[in-house]
């Protein structure tokens, strides 16, 4: 096989020059200023604006990483949905703190966030359980996320048992299936910049006051 050894040769060196960050500018509050750039990110036509790399780790350290999606967020904290028997689950039951990451490529930017995870209540799982299309509430149904299976063909069987199963009537909250909330204690703001010397500004919680702080690059 032939071996990517130097990826420089084949993609060009990327120049970050899409804007800047002065910290005097961003909002005292950091969840206002996410929502100022989410908002932003909206109105592009970013495919997957809401898509997060979401990090937890195990009692012992040992780190994982997949991406989720942000289904909401607000002053207590950012929301995702899963499957309460999921790595990332067993991981946040044993640790609870956990980091987000969004990349936004066309604004040249990135978001850290890090702070304690906790589930969200049953009742707002189930509201937003409701909501979600036919089909994804019986997948849902149909798969242990992680668990190994024979093959594509069982988890269809799965699938269509459950499509018979609730035909005509309402599907139910799986007791396994739900939210958490993150809620921040940091949160960092990155913006690309020439020569990489990007500006990076992080705002830390303390005693209940956001302040903020430029980090070197
Ligand atoms: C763009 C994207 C969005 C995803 N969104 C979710 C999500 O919201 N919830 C979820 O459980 N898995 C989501 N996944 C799948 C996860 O990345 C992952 O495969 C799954 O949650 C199992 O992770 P775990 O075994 O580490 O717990 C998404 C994957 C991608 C690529």
């Amino acid at each position: 096989m032939n071996r990517f050894k130097d990826i420089d040769q084949i993609i060009p060196r990327q120049a970050y020059n899409f804007g800047k960050l002065d910290e005097k500018k961003l909002l005292p509050d950091p969840i206002h200023q996410f929502q100022k750039w989410f908002k932003e990110v909206l109105r592009s036509n970013t495919p997957h604006p809401n898509a997060m790399t979401l990090a937890t780790a195990s009692r012992k350290g040992r780190p994982s990483a997949r991406m989720v999606l942000l289904k909401g967020f607000d002053e207590n904290g950012f929301i995702f949905y899963t499957n309460y028997k999921s790595r990332k689950s067993k991981e946040i039951h044993e640790n609870p703190f956990g980091s987000l990451v969004f990349y936004w490529p066309g604004f040249e930017r990135q978001v850290i966030i890090a702070g304690r995870v906790k589930k969200i209540s049953h009742q707002e799982s189930e509201r937003y359980f409701s909501c979600r299309p036919r089909e994804s509430c019986l997948a849902a149904w149909s798969s242990q996320q992680g668990d190994k299976i024979q093959s594509r063909e069982a988890l269809e069987k799965k699938f269509n048992a459950m499509v018979e199963k609730y035909q005509g009537k309402q599907i139910p909250l799986p007791s396994n299936w739900g939210g958490f909330c993150l809620k921040p204690e940091t949160i960092e703001f990155w913006q690309g910049r020439a020569n990489r010397l990007n500006d990076r500004i992080l705002y830390t919680k303390s005693k209940g006051r956001w302040t903020k702080q430029r980090l070197q690059p």
